[in-house]
């Protein structure tokens, strides 16, 4: 996206959050979080993957007390073991679409390799002994009530037409309550979308009428919310419905006409609702629906929506992901807002809205309202006035439902705001999870499965989210197509197009510190003295968390007291030389110390601090000395790493084999220091050039990490800065050409070879098949991240590590992230200057 759209973006949200009266007290930046850590799918562990020939694992039924995970798939039913989905001993049914109706599909113009199948999109638990499920069956739709036990197709099926859509991609929500099932989706090609009560003695629908009650409308969830559990007023339980529509109440000036306006909704109906008499006869007397707001009215997609009620209904929390509309094609970003039952109950106690036929608008209902009040359940006063049932309504109350099933309240974010705004990522399911923490508070934990493949695992604290980390759990991209947690396996059981996957809700063992474990603010996660453990799994009263502030707990403010083994590096004046340092955290920065108190700043000549080392050029002998890197967090500093440089004014006469690290896996016994220089100067070289080319197939990977690597061997001393791109997260395509083209570098690191470096020293240009390779386009900057200075360091890291940013660059004020240049621009200035530097004796510094 051009800057200029970018810009554009940006002065709309403005002139939409002014004009609608949204004042977001925190900017978008404020509003982005960057994910802790950042866990590829090569470093993942204790995950288990469950997947046959079949595809499309859309459809979970958790039944933690059995111990099943049933999951419904194309063609396919299975029982999966919920404590081990790979231990062999699933059950499948095969419940393939037979050929005749799939030649039908065929002819009716389907895809034969996606649709016409039987996808299996609605598996509930029925009865103590029955599963209900229902496929496409190749747009011919069928259900089935399948024995538990026996777990086989029974011998007749029902017709699927009014309880599951034909169309496998189609928006679709289903539940079981009470004996009903309530389904709602555009069940046929030309239908509308409905809501419908079936498997019950009174069939309802929604009334057939687009302008006010259901407008082109994609279904996202349906919750229960049983209301009527110790209500004072004799409530129903109520099933809410959540998806986005066209809109119909406002002609907006931001759209031309060709635009269609569509809006995020949350409706409702009451479970004891059975229709009117003879108005709204089988349809139903209680839909009402209401605007749901998060971030960017109009602008968003209702994706993914997940409940939570621990003690009672009215604490009934919903979280709701929603993504940009796709008028932003070139622009990804998601929101993530939480909405109360209050908030929701608010809107439809609040007016109505009212469509005037003359003025083809919507506007809000200032008339005289029947009683019993339209859209209301049944309750105790109703039944007071001899309303038993809703087929007992007064037609002047059926009536005015039939035309007023809009609220003139929209339901705002608990808060006001969203919890979350991230750019570059679409969420596509969301799962939560309360947590009790040490302090006592209970905190939501919220999944978050992405369109590519990964899953963010988020806190909420207080109105704010913290993501703990983001894991890569497909290493093919894929959407996230459904999340359930189980406690009893203490797991999140993820289900895409190629499998199921079995998470650990937390894997505390992979902070390996007190200060990794307090940081991290991972509400399973606690610190016992020794290792970082899962809280329920340990005696609670030696353990220290920190989920409010996330950096008290830990002994001292300085994180590793202990000493690290020193790593020599000697090197030839004028040489360059990198010291790696990974940050393990995205959120840490770094610091350099040297010779133990010397910070080393910015605008220190030669010395740039990346995400993942300190660069010094041009060395000179001042610059000798011991270098520590820190990673300082929440006020929290770790020693990640220390150097013992020695710069050497001259070639010394005799071979100085200490300058070598001990671990190195070469011989280094007789190798002279001058061949050393040589060799580092030549690999650095060497390293610049394919870091350029490692850079293009890092920016192949469009999800790229914030973290460029993990810590190496230490017998690759001397790599490149990016010599671990490759190795990480690559497409499994490079992999392949990789091998073809002779693995020239096996594990995508280089290594030294001392044999083979005079053969580069020849001429180390040529050796690589591409000499510099054409630079890419920057990422666009998100313009509505880049205000400003303080932010810098943060906004770097999240462009997402397509760019390696150098922090503290001299000369140029930090005004603004347009002044970061990209590692290889860096690179290539670098090697610029190197070629000058033959035949020039003096650089001029303004050209780099
Ligand atoms: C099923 O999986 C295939 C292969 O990944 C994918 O192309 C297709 O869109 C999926 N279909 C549905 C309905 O999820
Ligand atoms: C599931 O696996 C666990 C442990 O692997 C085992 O104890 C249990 O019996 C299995 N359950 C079923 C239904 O096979
Ligand atoms: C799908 O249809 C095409 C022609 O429309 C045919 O060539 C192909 O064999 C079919 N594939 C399957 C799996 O039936
Ligand atoms: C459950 O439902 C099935 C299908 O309707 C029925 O055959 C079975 O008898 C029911 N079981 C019980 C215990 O009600
Ligand atoms: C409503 O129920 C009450 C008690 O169950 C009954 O007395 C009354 O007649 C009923 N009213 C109607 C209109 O059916
Ligand atoms: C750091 O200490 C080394 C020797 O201990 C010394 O040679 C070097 O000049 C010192 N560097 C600085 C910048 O003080």
């Amino acid at each position: 996206m051009s800057r200029g759209t970018s810009h554009l973006l940006t002065a709309l949200l403005v002139v939409v959050e002014v004009a609608m009266g949204y004042p977001s007290r925190r900017s978008a930046t404020d509003l982005d979080a960057t994910p802790r850590t950042t866990v590829t799918f090569d470093e993942l562990s204790d995950v288990r993957h469950f997947s046959t020939r079949t595809l499309n694992y859309s459809t979970l039924l958790l039944e933690d007390e059995r111990g099943v995970l049933y999951v419904g798939a194309r063609g396919a039913i299975f029982a999966l073991n919920s404590s081990d989905v790979t231990d062999g001993s699933h059950r499948t049914i095969h419940w393939e679409a037979s050929p005749e109706k799939r030649m039908d599909c065929l002819q009716k113009g389907k895809n034969n390799k996606t649709e016409c199948f039987n996808h299996v999109r609605f598996l509930q638990r029925l009865n103590s002994t029955h599963l209900y499920a229902c496929g496409t069956y190749a747009f011919h739709p069928l259900c089935a009530a399948i024995d538990a036990d026996r777990f086989t197709l029974p011998a007749h099926f029902e017709e699927g037409k009014e309880k599951c859509p034909y169309d496998p991609a189609r928006g679709y929500t289903g539940l079981i309550v009470d004996g009903g099932l309530y389904t709602a989706t555009r069940y046929e090609f030309r239908s509308l979308p409905d809501i419908r009560r079936n498997l019950y003695q009174r069939p309802l629908k929604t009334e057939e009428s687009p302008l006010h009650w259901l407008n082109d409308a994609e279904f996202v969830a349906s919750v229960l919310v049983r209301e009527s559990k110790d209500s004072p007023v004799g409530d129903d339980d109520k099933i809410y419905y959540f998806f986005t529509e066209r809109a119909g109440e406002e002609t907006t000036s931001f759209f031309d006409k060709s635009q269609v306006a569509r809006v995020a909704r949350v409706a409702r109906v009451c479970k004891s609702d059975v229709g009117g008499k003879k108005i709204l006869q089988r349809k139903w007397t209680s839909f009402m629906k209401a605007r749901l707001v998060c971030y960017i009215p109009y602008y968003e997609v209702l994706r993914s929506v997940c409940s939570l009620d621990e003690g009672g209904w009215a604490s009934t929390v919903f979280y709701a992901a929603f993504t940009l509309s796709a008028q932003w094609r070139t622009m990804e970003a998601s929101a993530v807002c939480r909405y109360s039952i209050s908030g929701v109950q608010h809107a439809f106690e609040g007016p109505y809205m009212e469509y005037q036929d003359s003025a083809r608008k919507w506007s809000r209902y200032d008339g005289a309202v029947p009683e019993p009040r339209p859209g209301s359940c049944i309750t105790d006063r109703s039944r007071r006035k001899g309303y038993n049932s809703s087929q007992d309504l007064p037609n002047s109350v059926l009536d005015f439902v039939k035309l007023h099933p809009l609220m003139f309240e929209e339901v705002k974010p608990a808060g006001g705001e969203p919890l979350l705004v991230k750019k570059n990522v679409a969420y596509s399911q969301l799962a939560v999870d309360r947590v009790r923490a040490l302090d006592g508070r209970s905190y939501d934990v919220l999944f978050m499965g992405t369109g590519d493949g990964w899953i963010h695992k988020a806190v909420v604290v207080g109105s704010s989210i913290h993501i703990v980390e983001e894991v890569q759990v497909f290493k093919d991209p894929q959407p996230v197509e459904s999340l359930v947690i189980s406690h009893a396996q203490r797991s999140l059981y993820v289900g895409a197009a190629s499998g199921i996957l079995q998470v650990p809700l937390a894997s505390c063992a992979r902070y390996a510190s007190c200060y990794d474990c307090i940081l991290a603010r991972d509400p399973y996660c606690a610190w016992d003295g020794s290792v970082c453990r899962a809280t329920a799994t340990a005696d609670s009263t030696r353990l220290v968390q920190d989920i409010q502030s996330g950096n008290e707990g830990c002994r001292s403010t300085f994180g590793r007291t202990g000493s690290l083994p020193w790593k020599n590096r000697t090197v030839l004046q004028g040489d360059d030389v990198l010291l790696p340092c990974d940050q393990r955290s995205n959120l840490a920065r770094a610091v350099w110390l040297l010779n133990g108190s010397e910070a080393l700043a910015a605008g220190q000549e030669g010395l740039r601090v990346g995400v993942d080392g300190l660069l010094v050029t041009d060395t000179l002998p001042r610059h000798s000395g011991e270098y520590r890197c820190y990673g300082e967090e929440r006020g929290l500093r770790t020693l990640l790493a220390t150097y013992s440089l020695t710069v050497l004014a001259e070639m010394p006469r005799s071979p100085t084999v200490a300058t070598l690290p001990p671990a190195a896996s070469y011989a280094a016994g007789d190798v002279n220091v001058a061949y050393i220089s040589a060799i580092v100067a030549l690999v650095v070289l060497c390293s610049l050039l394919s870091a350029g080319l490692l850079y293009m197939s890092c920016l192949e990977k469009r999800k790229g990490k914030y973290v460029l690597g993990e810590p190496r061997p230490s017998s690759v001393e001397l790599q490149t800065v990016s010599a671990n791109c490759l190795r990480k997260g690559h497409h499994r395509e490079e992999d392949e050409e990789e091998e073809e083209e002779g693995s020239a570098y096996p594990d995508g690191c280089l290594r030294i070879i001392p044999g083979e470096a005079p053969t580069a020293a020849t001429s180390p240009v040529k050796e690589l098949p591409v000499a510099v390779p054409p630079l890419p386009p920057p990422p666009p900057l998100p313009a509505e991240l880049t205000n400003g200075v303080g932010a810098l360091p943060n906004v770097l890291r999240k462009m997402n590590g397509n760019s390696y940013m150098l922090l503290q660059q001299q000369d140029e004020p930090l005004a603004s992230p347009l002044y970061s240049t990209s590692f290889t621009e860096e690179l290539n200035k670098m090697l610029e200057k190197r070629k000058h530097t033959q035949l020039v004796e003096k650089l001029d510094e303004s050209s780099v």
